[in-house]
């Protein structure tokens, strides 16, 4: 599963990116809005920082405007990927920017039938939005087999993105879904690491090596 992380914050995707584990970015108007910056502004920043697919999404509701925005969102950067909603309108402009050659992320995501849609009309990526389905009672883990076993029986090439995971427990479940990506707020990517066991394992191993060693490394 590809790891996306869910931030506009360029503190955040520095970080990210130096563990080279991440393979693209997810944002939204609320992040977006959160960096103060202009969104063009915004997203060639990110642009610069993680080598991977980079989703930017329209803010029209409208299918003609949706699709002048998609394209003026697609001209930032060969990395961009327009993130569209799910409403007829955000489907009719996918249609649209798809025959175009211009990849889209068709989001807000909530029933299986919604996502199949959104592979009809060549979306690139479909994010079904798994806890806030969790947040209302149901369960948001479902939808993301469904998805995936409905996409396998017809052979659509769009990826499933697991959104709105925010839980390392959400990221495995999600992976043992078969999404195809994960997209991540940078707490939960932290947090993936987090064993105490791991902490104890080294702690007990420095200990052992610095009683023959003290402080000498490994040389060659
Ligand atoms: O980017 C969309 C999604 O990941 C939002 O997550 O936690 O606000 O439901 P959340």
């Amino acid at each position: 599963m590809k790891i996306f992380l869910d931030t506009a914050n360029l503190d955040e995707l520095k970080k990210g990116a130096e563990w080279g584990i991440v393979d693209g970015v997810t944002t939204n108007p609320t992040l977006i809005a959160r960096e103060g910056r202009d969104i063009k502004e915004q997203v060639r920043m990110i642009c610069d920082i993680v080598d991977g697919d980079i989703s930017a999404e329209v803010v029209a509701l409208d299918a003609e405007n949706m699709v002048r925005e998609g394209r003026e969102l697609a001209r930032i950067h060969p990395n961009i990927v327009v993130k569209l909603p799910l409403t007829r309108d955000g489907i009719k402009a996918c249609s649209t920017l798809s025959k175009d050659n211009i990849r889209t992320n068709v989001t807000l995501c909530f029933t299986a039938g919604q996502a199949l849609l959104a592979a009809k009309a060549g979306a690139y990526i479909i994010s079904p939005f798994v806890g806030r389905l969790d947040d209302i009672g149901y369960d948001g883990m479902q939808l993301i087999r469904s998805i995936c076993t409905i996409y396998k029986n017809y052979g659509f090439q769009t990826q499933v993105l697991a959104a709105s995971l925010r839980s390392p427990l959400h990221v495995v479940a999600a992976a043992e879904a078969g999404a195809h990506i994960g997209t991540l707020p940078f707490k939960v990517l932290d947090m993936l690491f987090n064993h105490p066991l791991t902490d104890k394992g080294i702690e007990q191993f420095m200990k052992d090596w610095h009683k023959v060693f003290q402080d000498a490394p490994v040389t060659a």
